[in-house]
């Protein structure tokens, strides 16, 4: 397998990753502490989930301390970094303001403390990073409506994208609750970017793209059991952006040999390898790179051009681009 160095000297971008998702175990212990608030279990056993709900409460609860501005600054900083320890030039990130019940009716004010630490970063020669801010699931159209609503009113360069995540499998078939929301993100000149067939099945994937108009899905690994869906994002060549120690942990997969990353690569689908939630995950980009890389004996080429797929995928504008290659 190709040694560690040569996958962090590849060009690439990271373009599925959750801010949410790159909290340290110690430093929750230390804001937990000084709030006085209970960990929801021990400290040996912090980052073990029990599935994607399990999961999603989790983050709650962590982003729940992380109520100032400082904390969210740092946060964002430490992202940077990571993705400069993993040999990548640029990224996407996703921030979902629901999970974050402290900063609730003050996404400006979040956004402008996520945007210093970002700033900080490239002021310190770390990549720029882009935000795309996302619904959950569960919530409602109204709700949609007004987070599109503050967006578009923001108008601030450091969001490239809206988003969808969550979970799928909570309420049912949401695609058309979302519908509107996603029009007037995209008439606005938002990217758009939707988390679907993870927790859903093909029909979320294709939701994703009828009536959401994503311009990427997130996971959309369950994709690979409809091959008129596949055929799909091959002719429309729509990215997905795979996270496969995330599938693993969370349950979509049980083992990265029946993981179909590289039966979608092979048939053509533009897909990427992220970390998701790199910190609660132990996901590294390199490790990801390095997990697949093994499984599937990829060559160079392989991975150059699996590199080369994240850096198109992302949304990044021209120059960074450019730069990137
Ligand atoms: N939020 C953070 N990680 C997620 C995932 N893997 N699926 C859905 N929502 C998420
Ligand atoms: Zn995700």
């Amino acid at each position: 397998p190709p040694h560690v160095d040569r996958l962090r000297a590849l060009p690439k971008a990271e373009v599925h990753a959750h801010l949410e998702g790159c909290f340290e175990s110690s430093v929750l212990e230390q804001w937990a502490t000084q709030a006085r608030v209970l960990m929801p279990r021990p400290r040996e056993c912090l980052f073990e989930f029990e599935g994607l709900a399990d999961f999603l409460r989790f983050l709650d609860w962590a982003c729940g301390l992380a109520s100032t501005r400082e904390r969210l600054a740092e946060l964002s900083y430490g992202y940077s970094k990571r993705l400069a320890d993993g040999g990548a030039g640029y990224a996407d990130v996703i921030v979902n303001p629901a999970h974050w019940p402290a900063w609730h009716g003050r996404l400006p004010d979040m956004i402008d403390a996520i945007d210093a630490g970002l700033t900080a970063a490239e002021q310190d020669g770390l990549p720029p990073v882009s935000l795309c801010v996302s619904l959950l699931r569960t919530q409602s159209s109204d709700a949609a409506a007004e987070l599109v609503d503050t967006l578009v009113a923001l108008r601030h360069p450091r969001v490239a994208a809206l988003s969808i995540d969550g979970n799928e499998a909570a309420s049912g078939r949401t695609g058309p609750r979302f519908t509107e929301a996603f029009r007037r993100a995209g008439a606005a000149g938002l990217r758009r970017t939707v988390h679907a067939g993870e927790s859903s099945g093909p029909e979320g994937v294709w939701d994703a793209i009828e009536l959401l108009g994503a311009d990427r899905i997130d996971h959309g690994v369950r994709a690979i059991e409809d091959p008129e869906l596949v055929g799909l994002l091959v002719d429309r060549q729509i990215p997905l952006g795979i996270c496969p120690t995330s599938n693993l942990t969370l349950g979509v997969y049980r083992s990265i040999e029946d993981h179909p990353i590289d039966r979608l690569r092979r048939s053509g689908v533009a897909v990427s390898i992220n970390t998701d939630d790199p910190v609660l995950l132990g996901a590294s980009l390199v490790g990801e790179y390095a997990l697949c890389s093994k499984a599937f004996d990829w060559s160079d080429d392989d991975l150059r051009s699996l590199a080369r797929n994240s850096i198109d995928a992302s949304f990044a504008n021209a120059d960074v681009k450019a730069r990137l290659t």
